[in-house]
């Protein structure tokens, strides 16, 4: 959708100025705003609806366990906030690298972004309250003779694997 031309969102230059005036945000063709859905994981959610008809039509599940489906996604992520908003961030982190290697694999750059005003975004892109917004994203193809710095610091095995 052209953000621009739908009055009910903000601009990208209004997007940027809330991006601490990062100039990737306005360069790139595409700049998502990524969401996380901390209701994501009820059973009236299309997504859930549809995997757990899958579910049943597959004849992994009976049509009777509706109600055990309900009471696991609801004792794994409904039980209080914090496991609400984990799925959330767990589900859209996976998305979003996803997304990020897809398109480098298509021959494309990619650039998450934290340095943004969280509420200014969901106020601006009238954002409902069940999103938290984990990131921004600025796609395309990098600049002729733009220089990339070389890859910065990277944990060792020993700093990630406790054994
Ligand atoms: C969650 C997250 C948020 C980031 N936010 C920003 C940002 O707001 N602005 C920016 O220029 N880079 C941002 N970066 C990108 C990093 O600065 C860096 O360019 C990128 O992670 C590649 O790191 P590397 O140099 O170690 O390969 C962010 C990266 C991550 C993982």
């Amino acid at each position: 959708m052209e953000a621009q031309n739908c009055p009910r969102y903000g601009t990208e230059q209004t997007l940027r100025a809330l991006a601490f005036d990062q100039p990737k945000v306005t360069e790139a063709p595409v700049i998502l705003i990524v969401l996380a859905d901390r209701e994501g994981w009820k059973l009236d959610n299309s997504t859930v609806e549809n995997t757990f008809n899958d579910f049943v039509q597959s004849g992994k599940m009976q049509a009777e366990q509706k109600e055990w489906f309900a009471g696991v996604t609801q004792g794994l992520y409904g039980r209080d906030e914090m496991a609400a908003q984990a799925f959330a961030n767990k589900n859209t982190g996976l998305f979003a690298m996803s997304l990020m290697y897809a398109a480098t694999a298509n021959g494309l750059e990619s650039h998450p972004m934290d340095g943004f005003d969280h509420d200014g975004v969901r106020k601006e892109f009238n954002i409902p309250e069940k999103y938290w917004i984990p990131m921004l994203i600025a796609i395309g193809h990098l600049n002729p003779g733009t220089e990339i710095h070389p890859k910065g610091w990277r944990q060792s095995f020993d700093n990630i694997v406790l054994e």
